[in-house]
């Protein structure tokens, strides 16, 4: 083993770590991030700041799991972090839990029919008033069944229990996840609160980094697939000037 690789051995080993290392860091990640983000909206009522830091750093955390795997692809030499994507992905659902909370109980106060939009009409019967936010909420409610799917499922046990072709199928889909994540967040920083007939709240600040995290995600992801397209074409290109004497 020459010097350089096992330097690249050390280094594999400090960052991938131990799983409770893991698991302590990344709620210490979490823990922070979640406080830097309600540090940065001071002004905002309880419910909001709340609701908001919490699932912004769910967000973040679901980010940094999809983008874990494409890096290490275009870049090998970061191979070590893979390990972190499980913890990445299971405590941004956890956050996602909390944030679905204080929904439930400081916004809608486990009115199930206002979650959809519905609203109490004072004769007496639910109307629809917010289309929206209903289908947001649908959206979001989706999105965090499936990440308690994939979060349940990535154990070492759960491998064993689904076995590898079922258990990657369940891993490789977790963008339908992100996908739902996207929607749902930018329909609340982007749509939300526009109305023609109210004063609309000065823009939150996290609508451009979000749309940059997005497009850092889908760039590191469509690099990625070219990668593992060109290596798989290079691969492949010898046979296709075999002559039949060769074969
Ligand atoms: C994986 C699941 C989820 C993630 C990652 C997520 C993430 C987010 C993010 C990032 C925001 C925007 C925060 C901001 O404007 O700064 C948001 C807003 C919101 N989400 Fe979710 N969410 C999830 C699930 C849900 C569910 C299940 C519900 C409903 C029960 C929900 C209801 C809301 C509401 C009402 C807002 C607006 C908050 C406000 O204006 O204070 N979310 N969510």
């Amino acid at each position: 083993m020459s010097a350089s690789e096992g330097n690249m051995g050390g280094l594999v080993r400090r960052f991938s770590a131990g799983w409770k290392t893991r698991h302590l860091v990344t709620l210490l990640i979490a823990a922070a991030g979640t406080y830097l983000f309600l540090l940065s909206r001071a002004e905002w009522s309880e419910m909001h700041r709340w609701n908001r830091a919490i699932g912004d750093m769910s967000l973040v955390m679901v980010a940094f799991s999809m983008a874990i795997g494409p890096l290490s692809r275009l870049l090998p030499r970061t191979r070590a972090i893979i390990p972190w994507r499980r913890e990445f992905g299971i405590y941004g659902v956890f956050l996602a839990i909390i944030h679905t909370a204080i929904i439930l109980v400081g916004w809608v106060q486990w009115d199930l029919m206002r979650l959809f939009g519905y609203e109490m009409h004072p004769e007496g019967m639910y109307v629809m008033l917010q289309h929206g936010f209903g289908l947001a909420n649908a959206i979001g409610i989706a999105a965090l069944l499936y990440g308690i799917v994939l979060a349940l499922a990535s154990s070492n046990w759960s491998q064993r229990l689904l076995g590898g072709t079922v258990w990657k199928y369940l891993q490789q889909s977790a963008y339908v996840l992100w996908m739902l994540i996207v929607v749902h967040t930018a329909y609340f920083l982007y749509l939300h609160f526009q109305d023609f007939h109210r004063n609309t709240p000065e823009p939150n600040w996290a609508q451009i980094p979000f749309a940059v995290l997005v497009l850092v995600v889908i760039a590191l992801q469509l690099g990625a697939s070219y990668k593992t397209w060109k290596l798989k074409r290079n691969r492949a290109a010898p046979d296709q000037f075999e002559t039949p004497l060769e074969a």
